[in-house]
């Protein structure tokens, strides 16, 4: 018999479930299979009830310089994200988190500071600052800041006074190191006969391309660069480096912010003696590539675990002196192993699990095989789960999966277990920008790799302006014409203000529906059975315990083709929101009766025993 058998993920969260052992489960059958496998439960954690702010709410990822522009200068402000709040509040969002809105020379779009304690003129005043805070707590919005630690801008004071011949309070501010000596080691031929500075100390590849190391003629010395040579690392063997950095937290959080986002925190520390690192034999990187090498010397060091736990416990002392929790998640593109330990030392590492979600990953085989990888290193104890979709680093979900496969990620992102996070303009499904040209290319990463390579790395693509409403010329992102990236082509149809219409079908109202719906205790606290892979279709439970709360079955064509899905046992149920089939809200479905899926439709449904 053509049978799946349940297979159930107790992620999850009640002290009764962990208690008692007691797993409730959808029994789930898809037409086309003819395995009949089942997977033990894991043991679903204890979780303390009720669930704090960052467990509830959807994080929105706001890119400042493409949100909003107040002033006409075509880069967006604090003050045209103050204006848009409403939006924000609109999609249940209850959290936002600002990437980078500091002091900085923008090599890197904020990611290199000068002065971690300003803002920066583009995007406005502290002033600004204080009062976008003052509105954002006013509406119910929880600020999260971005917190980049690992390196300066290299127009940071503490650089200026590092690089100076005369030692000074700041000259092991950074990682400086000797030059090799050329006659005994196998030199490039390029750095072979440069004078005076060598060859740089060891094979290091910057995260952007080539040698992360930079000669400075003053010094006769080599400083780390993990990013951009004008964004020197940090080094946190210097404890007044660990002071300065906490001072930076804790001036945020006496601004009254509610948590941070961590940025590159891989990068922390290296390996003392700095030794070369070895290939990484992955065949698809050019040897000036970050991936040539396999990081074992410049990431996640043991150090770096414990720089996090110390800021955990200020961000815990200053809560409790403040009554109230700072929350913080670490940025760490890691495998799941690792991420466990950001995860002992943060509210949450970043779960990056679904970014490499593609046209090369479109089955409903693959997506769960990624949704069960989180889950099962992470599922059995008590780390809080959480999804990203997209950012300011990767392509964006729109183009990597399909326009049309917008709705359907965002069911998914939104109804599974945890936090999600999405990037702006999710919401509306906006695209990456495909044409930008060489010349209008501004992330120096796509410049680093030059005219023939620059699309394979530039991430302006997904960081074009939010497209407000289909006016000319900028969208209402912008009164200028001359937005700091173009816009995209197709604001003119793809809105915000198009979609806010009498149609439920619309991205924008599909997702505002779907926060709505993770609104309901099952979503929020209860646990995921998922079933068993097939071709199209993710299928899983959402269900609580706890007597009276609903149970729920989600089921999401991911795939390129119709599956037909027939629930194993005869449960009734009720249509609680659907994408591309022919219900609508409230019809009572038989779901042994079989319900069928064309590629890209969802349908959530409320289940009676
Ligand atoms: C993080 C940011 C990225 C930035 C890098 C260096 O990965 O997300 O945008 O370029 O750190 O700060
Ligand atoms: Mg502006």
């Amino acid at each position: 018999m053509n049978k799946w058998t349940v297979v159930i993920v107790g992620l999850v969260f009640t002290l009764s479930v962990v208690a008692t052992g007691l797993i409730v489960g959808f029994a789930v059958r898809c037409s086309d299979s003819n395995d009949d496998q089942t997977i033990a439960p894991t043991t679903p954690p204890s979780v303390t009830l009720p669930l704090d702010w960052w467990q509830e709410t959807i994080i929105y990822q706001i890119y400042p310089r493409s949100f909003a522009d107040s002033d006409g200068d075509g880069v967006g402000d604090l003050k045209g994200i103050e204006a848009r709040l409403d939006h924000v509040t609109s999609l249940n969002v209850r959290a936002a988190w600002l990437s980078p809105i500091y002091e900085s020379p923008m090599k890197d779009f904020g990611y290199d500071i000068s002065d971690f304690v300003s803002i920066d003129p583009i995007f406005g005043t502290m002033g600004d600052f204080d009062s976008l805070l003052e509105a954002m707590h006013k509406k119910g919005l929880k600020v999260i800041m971005d917190f980049v630690p690992n390196h300066t801008s290299d127009l940071h004071r503490w650089f200026t006074e590092s690089k100076k011949i005369d030692p000074n309070n700041y000259t092991d501010y950074y990682i400086w190191a000797d030059k090799r000596d050329c006659k005994t080691l196998i030199c490039k031929d390029a750095c072979m006969n440069m004078e005076p500075q060598g060859c740089p100390p060891n094979n290091w590849l910057s995260a952007f391309g080539g040698s992360a190391w930079e000669w400075v003629n003053d010094r006769a010395k080599y400083y780390l660069h993990q990013f951009l040579k004008e964004q020197p690392d940090l080094n946190y063997n210097n404890e007044r480096v660990r002071q300065e950095m906490k001072d930076v937290l804790r001036f945020w959080m006496n601004k009254g912010v509610d948590g941070f986002r961590m940025d590159a925190v891989s990068h922390l520390h290296e390996q003392p003696g700095y030794p070369d690192e070895p290939l990484s034999n992955n065949l698809g990187a050019q040897d000036d590539e970050h991936g040539y090498l396999d990081h074992i010397f410049t990431m996640d060091q043991p150090e770096t675990f414990e720089r996090i736990r110390e800021w955990r416990q200020l961000m815990d002392e200053y809560g409790e002196f403040n009554d109230k929790h700072i929350f913080s998640v670490a940025e760490a593109y890691t495998d799941l192993e690792t991420m466990t330990k950001y995860y002992d030392v943060a509210d949450m590492s970043f779960n990056f699990e679904l970014i490499p979600i593609d046209e090369a990953c479109h089955t409903g085989y693959c997506i769960k095989e990624r949704i069960d990888g989180w889950i099962n290193q992470m599922g059995t104890t008590s780390r809080w789960p959480n999804w990203v979709l997209g950012n300011h680093d990767n392509h964006r979900i729109a183009t990597r999966m399909g326009e049309a496969y917008v709705n359907a990620m965002n069911a998914l992102l939104l109804l599974l277990p945890g936090t999600p996070t999405t990037y702006y303009g999710e919401e509306i499904g906006m695209l990456d920008h495909g044409n930008i040209t060489f010349n209008e290319t501004r992330d120096p990463y796509g410049l680093n790799f030059g005219p023939d390579r620059y699309q394979e790395f530039s991430r302006d693509p997904e960081r074009t302006p939010m497209q407000w409403d289909s006016s000319d010329p900028a969208a209402n992102f912008s009164t200028s014409n001359d937005t700091w990236l173009p816009m995209h082509p197709d604001y003119k149809t793809t809105n915000v203000e198009s979609q806010d219409v009498v149609d439920d079908s619309t991205p924008l109202n599909v997702y505002k529906a779907l926060a709505q719906l993770r609104a309901e205790t099952a979503f929020r606290t209860g646990a995921i059975e998922l079933a068993d892979g097939s071709d199209n279709l993710i299928v899983f439970g959402r269900n609580d315990v706890n007597a009276g709360t609903k149970s729920y079955l989600v089921i999401i064509n991911v795939g390129w083709h119709d599956q037909t899905y027939n629930h194993a046992s005869g449960s009734k149920s009720k249509v609680a929101m659907q994408f591309g089939l022919e219900f609508s809200v409230d019809d009572i479905v038989d779901i042994t009766a079989g319900i069928s899926l064309q590629p890209a439709a969802f349908i959530v449904l409320e289940v009676y025993d």
